[in-house]
């Protein structure tokens, strides 16, 4: 390299959000200390998983949590480390996980933010060495609150941020603050142990011909869906005249980054198996949809309604999902007439 090839005004996350503060619905300097507190809790997991192998922390628990799925050691590992860096962020008065039956409530008086949080996302693939990731959805509580189930019972368009990690060659992070401010990309440099920008204001593409599914699931789903899915495998006239390509990695955060950045459309519907689906709404659903809106692209549910303006009723609800390039995602509204 020679001196003007070195760049020495890179945008690390806590100057990404200092400068951008305004933007950020009604937070002072408090938003900083969760999103600090987030980014160390990426890092430690980061950290974790990739030496997981060296230290036997692979396999699982014996243990199944509260939506039925087999926790692995590094879920709950992870999720140990996601609420010890939440309760250290001093501003978080609750926090939702996956991995825990009930909310916690922290003891901090004046905490302003409500966690939600998918600690290990694709954990299924860990021991296989996929990508997998973590995916948060934040709320700041309502006023007057001291913490409790109405603070996240509430439409995914009261989202103040949405974020992910995903742990794969390189670790990287999406977020998004909402109101029209985008999604910023940035990329972990474990030298200097920060999280630097690399994608300011990613979009989606607005079409993408390939579709992210899982095909074992065909025999439970319903016959539109099903016809769907098969005319995706026609040559497609109105687009290039080929079919779509079939991408499936089986971790929601590696599908739904290859859709950002390759675009396409990722869904998992409701089947007979699970009616409403097999993913959460408040730490999957939600903070995918809330990133692809910013990002230009769509998310809904079977039955075409918009995911940010459903509202759950338990902590745990599922929704089914339709999500990724607008043009993707809206095939799929004219065949379910709702275009
Ligand atoms: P998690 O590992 O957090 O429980 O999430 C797994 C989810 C999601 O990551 C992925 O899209 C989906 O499960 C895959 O489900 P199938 O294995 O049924 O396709
Ligand atoms: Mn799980
Ligand atoms: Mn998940
Ligand atoms: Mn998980």
């Amino acid at each position: 390299d020679s001196l003007e090839d070195i760049d020495t005004d890179i945008i690390t996350l806590p100057r990404y959000i200092t400068e951008n503060q305004q933007n950020i619905k009604d937070a002072r300097g408090d938003f900083t200390l969760v999103l600090n507190a987030l980014g160390f809790a990426f890092k430690f997991i980061s950290q974790t998983i990739r030496k997981a192998e060296l230290i036997n922390l692979v396999g699982i628990t014996g243990n199944t949590n509260s939506t039925g799925d087999q926790q692995k050691k590094l879920d709950v590992l992870g999720d140990e480390i996601f609420i010890n860096a939440m309760k250290g962020s001093g501003i978080v008065k609750l926090l939702v996980s996956e991995e825990q039956d009930d909310l916690i409530v922290f003891k901090h008086n004046d905490a302003k933010y409500a966690v939600c949080c998918d600690p290990i996302d694709g954990s299924s693939n860990l021991d296989a060495g996929v990508s997998v990731g973590t995916i948060v959805s934040i709320f700041k509580i309502l006023p007057g609150s001291t913490g409790n189930v109405r603070d996240i019972l509430r439409a995914g368009t009261e989202m103040v941020a949405s974020c992910y990690a995903m742990y794969g060659a390189s670790t990287h992070l999406l977020i998004s603050m909402g109101n029209g401010n985008g999604v910023q990309g940035f990329t972990l440099d474990n030298n200097l142990g920060e999280f630097i920008l690399v994608y300011p204001d990613l979009r989606i593409p607005p079409q993408r011909s390939i579709y992210s599914i899982n095909e074992g699931n065909t025999y439970y789903w319903s016959d539109p869906i099903k016809q769907f899915v098969a005319q995706l495998k026609e040559p497609q006239q109105h687009i290039d005249g080929k079919p779509y390509s079939a991408r499936y990695i089986g971790s929601m955060v590696a599908d739904i980054h290859r859709t950002f950045l390759y675009g396409g459309l990722f869904a998992y519907p409701a089947d007979a198996k699970n009616p409403n689906g097999k993913l959460r709404l408040l730490y999957e659903a939600f903070p995918m949809a809330m990133l692809i809106e910013q990002a230009g692209g769509k998310a809904v549910n079977d039955r075409g309604e918009r995911i940010l303006d459903l509202k759950p009723e338990h902590i745990h609800d599922k929704s089914s999902v339709w999500m990724g390039s607008t043009e993707d995602v809206d095939a799929y509204l004219r065949h379910i007439g709702k275009l």
